[in-house]
């Protein structure tokens, strides 16, 4: 089951992120997010009544820049991200977005296979743009089915 995230959810979110990623938010960049920032969409992915996935972004009336998503470690590998992203581009379509941004690591190899599988491409580098230890990011964007250019010969 995918529902909005709450702040209720915030303790296990942060554990997740903790597990998750080597630059984890904080609890209260979460609460940041979901209680302050407009243009904030949080969601988390339940089994059982655990959370075991999440996904963020930021979305506006044409954009949305994905922020984060985490699956538990022992729980990959089961479609979870993939149900996230199915959900995402179904809540921004329907919103009216016409374009998906995001920055992955360039050595995150899975996350990157699983942006293309959706449709991402890679059109950019930000050089030294995370902070640990200054990696560089691949920029990747993705135009809506209805945005896209139709060549005609
Ligand atoms: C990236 C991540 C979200 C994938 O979650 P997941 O639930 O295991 O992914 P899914 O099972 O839904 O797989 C979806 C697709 O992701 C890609 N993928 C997932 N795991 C992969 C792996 N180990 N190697 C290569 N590709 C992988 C594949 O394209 C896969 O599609 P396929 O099953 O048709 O091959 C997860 O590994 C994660 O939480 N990583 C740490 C956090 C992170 O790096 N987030 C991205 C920040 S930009």
């Amino acid at each position: 089951m995918i529902q909005r995230m709450e702040v209720g959810d915030l303790d296990r979110i942060v554990d997740l992120e903790r597990l998750c990623f080597s630059s984890p938010w904080s609890k209260d960049d979460f609460l940041y997010e979901l209680n302050e920032n407009p243009f904030g969409y949080y969601v988390v992915l339940k089994v059982e009544n655990r959370i075991l996935a999440y996904l963020g972004l930021w979305m506006d009336e044409e954009r949305a820049q994905i922020t984060t998503i985490g699956v538990d470690p022992a729980h990959r590998g089961k479609g979870y991200a993939k149900a996230l992203m199915e959900h995402m581009l179904e809540v921004c379509s329907s919103r009216g977005v016409k374009m998906y941004s995001l920055e992955v690591r360039v050595s995150n190899r899975s996350a990157i296979s699983l942006y293309k599988r959706f449709g991402f491409i890679q059109v950019g580098i930000r050089k030294a743009y995370y902070q640990d230890n200054h990696e560089d990011a691949y920029l990747m964007i993705k135009e809506s089915e209805e945005n896209e250019c139709v060549s005609v010969q």
